[in-house]
């Protein structure tokens, strides 16, 4: 499974990057008004740190304002991958991108119908929202062993990015199910080498080395 960085804080991506571990980014409107930056200088400072896909969304609601945003930011660079809401006029814009060869990540999806839309289209990635489905009461881990389930079944090549994951638990989870790629926010991807025990048994060995040279 490929780790991405749910951000677009620089140094975060920096931090990442040097670990090795950041297959990608991805970013939305509110995590790029974050940041206080001209939104296409930003994310053409992620794609010089990343070189792998870097997901940069549209703001228009409307299939051609969608497609004019979509053909600027494929212009960024060369591993932009544009981000569609998964709404009828997304769907739209989705089938255009994917004519002209832009590279699409369908957004804000939440169920398994939309997933097997916008696959059948030929959209890129796919990123169903586990954890804002988890604050609602739902499960979202069971709408990703679903949409697994569907790609699986008919050979569908859409990327499955599980997006909104909240703690390594759903990272674990994720992986388990068969989710292609974890994109996540910077405070989760540093929790997932911790364990207490390993802090712990590192000490113990330490001190009893330490014994064995006195
Ligand atoms: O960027 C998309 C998604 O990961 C948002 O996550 O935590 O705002 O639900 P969150």
């Amino acid at each position: 499974m490929k780790f991405y960085l749910d951000t677009a804080n620089l140094d975060q991506i920096r931090a990442g990057a040097e670990l090795g571990l950041v297959d990608g980014i991805t970013t939305n409107p509110s995590l790029i008004a974050k940041e206080g930056m001209d939104f296409k200088t930003l994310v053409g400072k992620i794609c010089e740190i990343i070189p792998g896909p870097v997901s940069a969304e549209v703001v228009a609601t409307e299939r051609d304002a969608m497609l004019k945003e979509a053909r600027e930011l494929a212009k960024v660079a060369d591993n932009i991958i544009v981000k569609l809401p998964t709404i009828p006029e997304g769907v739209k814009a989705l089938k255009r991108c994917v004519d002209e060869g832009i590279k699409v990540n369908m957004t804000l999806c939440f169920q398994p119908s939309q997933a097997l839309i916008v696959a059948k289209i030929g959209a890129t990635f796919c990123s169903p929202f586990l954890g804002r489905l988890d604050d609602i009461g739902h499960d979202g881990m069971t709408v990703l062993e679903e949409i697994r389930l569907i790609y699986d079944n008919f050979g569908l090549q859409t990327k499955i990015l599980a997006a909104s994951l909240r703690h390594p638990l759903h990272v674990v989870q994720a992986a388990k199910i068969g989710a292609d790629i974890a994109t996540m926010p910077y405070a989760v991807f540093d929790k997932l080498l911790d364990h207490p025990l390993t802090d712990i048994g590192l000490e113990r060995f330490l001190a009893d080395w330490k014994k064995t040279q006195s």
